[in-house]
């Protein structure tokens, strides 16, 4: 397929680093002093790391939602877009190199679907996880979403409720207007700093609900769920002939000590075949705007229904990237882990000496951060002050949308607020922490300053 005389792939790559430090001129980290490292730098720092996670990467002019939308919202003075789940790093080196070599055969036509990249998906699971995904059972998706949706249009009737443990993923919320249904909110309670479920709650729920949005790992709160946590919500789920419809695009992100357990591993075949799993390698890879996913379940009913309401057709460039990804990229994604691990420790121990008025708990996954707020919202008097907007405003405007605010004007950071994790996310804001060490401190020292402006909590 590809003619090796045509492109010259190094120089593709360098030019194609060049033109996104230009359309990056004049970004805050130019001000900063830090944008050094955008390109060429791999050469030297393979001697000691193979890969440069510190290097600050400048997304700033590439249409980037985390920076190129934040800077539109809270002006160009941003330091630091903290917001939406995607990572700064630059991809691993496996994916352009893929990328480049496909580009190099310039036709675009309708895509079959290889053998190879279903095989990387189900080996990727069975070489980290021991999970076996029958590779017949495998259904190709353009993002979580539309399987989400298409599960939820198959097993929840429009006007039906569906089951969110929250604080939760935001993107839910939106799953759930597409397919008509309600959110049926089980807020967890906080348990010597961890978020726990309220079973005799969640139970209640359970039995009003079609469907369950489990988050594995949970999105914001960075939860981890145990085997145990899991059963006992696979438990109640069966009895209430409530199907879990289990979102683990999260998994790869898993920090020491903690264990990931699919839900599809867990040791009761019932529970099992009363779920379908959702997965990506868009956050493992940061291919966020690749779109590719996949869903699978052992109930061979459940996901023939699934799909009479499901669509996706693949993108060339989507599966090209996510294959080179599963299939060279995992020594690339090691490190990146353990860097993220590292970031986790780091955001926790400098709130802990630094910012008294945030209270955090490091995430056992995922590489977002939550962070409690709600002392802050107080000395700002930010209830009463969201209140007022509420009233003169059409939309809901809340505290932490004011807090989000006051974070970009007085910190130059963007985090997202924690309403919109629903009805468990007050009081809170979540920071994405999957960026260069020297941003994240920035974004750390500038928000510690903020707060030192303030009165004393
Ligand atoms: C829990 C969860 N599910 C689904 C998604 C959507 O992912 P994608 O757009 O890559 O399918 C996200 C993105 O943040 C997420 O956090």
């Amino acid at each position: 397929m590809v003619n090796d005389g045509g492109l010259n792939r190094r120089s593709f790559l360098k030019n194609a680093g060049l033109t996104a430090v230009l359309a990056g001129s004049g970004s805050p980290l130019d001000r900063l002093k830090l944008a050094e490292d955008t390109d060429g730098k791999e050469g030297h720092s393979q001697q000691q790391v193979k890969y440069d996670f510190d290097a600050v990467y400048d997304r700033v002019g590439t249409d980037s939602v985390k920076w190129d939308r934040a800077r539109q919202t809270h002006g160009s003075g941003l330091d630091v877009g903290m917001g939406i789940a995607d990572m700064d790093f630059r991809a691993a080196p496996c994916i352009g190199e893929a990328l480049a070599e496909r580009c190099e055969h310039e036709n675009w036509g309708y895509l079959s679907q290889p053998a190879d990249y279903v095989e990387s998906i189900v080996s990727w699971n069975q070489r980290r996880y021991g999970l076996d995904i029958d590779p017949s059972s495998l259904v190709l998706a353009t993002g979580v979403h539309p399987g989400l949706i298409a599960a939820l249009k198959t097993f929840s009737p429009p006007g039906s409720r569906t089951l969110i443990c929250t604080p939760s993923y935001n993107g839910f919320y939106g799953d759930l207007r597409a397919s008509k249904t309600i959110a049926e909110d089980s807020m967890m309670t906080v348990v010597n700093g961890r978020y726990e479920i309220d079973f005799d709650d969640f139970e209640r729920k359970a039995a009003r609900c079609n469907a369950y949005l489990l988050c594995n790992p949970q999105n914001p709160t960075g939860n981890v769920w145990t085997e145990e946590e899991l059963l006992r919500m696979g438990e109640i789920c069966l009895k209430h002939r409530t199907v879990v419809l289990a979102d683990e695009i999260h998994c790869d992100f898993v920090m020491k000590g903690q264990t990931y357990t699919p839900f599809a591993n867990l040791p009761d075949k019932d529970i099992v075949n009363n779920s379908l799993t959702f997965k990506a390698a868009s956050k493992t890879f940061s291919l966020a705007a690749m779109k590719a996913a996949w869903f699978f379940s052992t109930n061979e009913d459940f996901l023939n229904r699934v799909k009479e309401n499901h669509r996706a057709d693949l993108t060339t460039l989507g599966m090209v990237a996510n294959r080179a990804a599963l299939m060279e990229g995992e020594d690339w994604f090691d490190q990146a882990l353990a860097y993220i691990d590292e970031n986790q420790e780091f955001v926790a121990s400098y709130i802990k000496e630094n910012i008294p008025s945030i209270t955090h708990r490091k995430a056992e996954g995922t590489y977002l951060a939550w962070l409690d707020v709600s002392k802050v919202i107080d000395v700002l008097g930010a209830v009463e002050m969201a209140a007022e907007r509420d009233r003169n405003s059409t939309d809901p405007f809340t505290p932490e949308m004011l807090m989000g605010e006051w974070f970009g004007q007085n910190a130059r950071v963007m985090l997202n607020p924690g309403s919109s994790y629903g009805t468990g996310g007050s009081g809170h804001m979540r920071m994405n922490v999957a960026t260069s060490r020297k941003l994240l401190k920035i974004a750390l020292d500038n928000i510690a300053e903020a707060l030192d402006r303030l009165p004393r909590v």
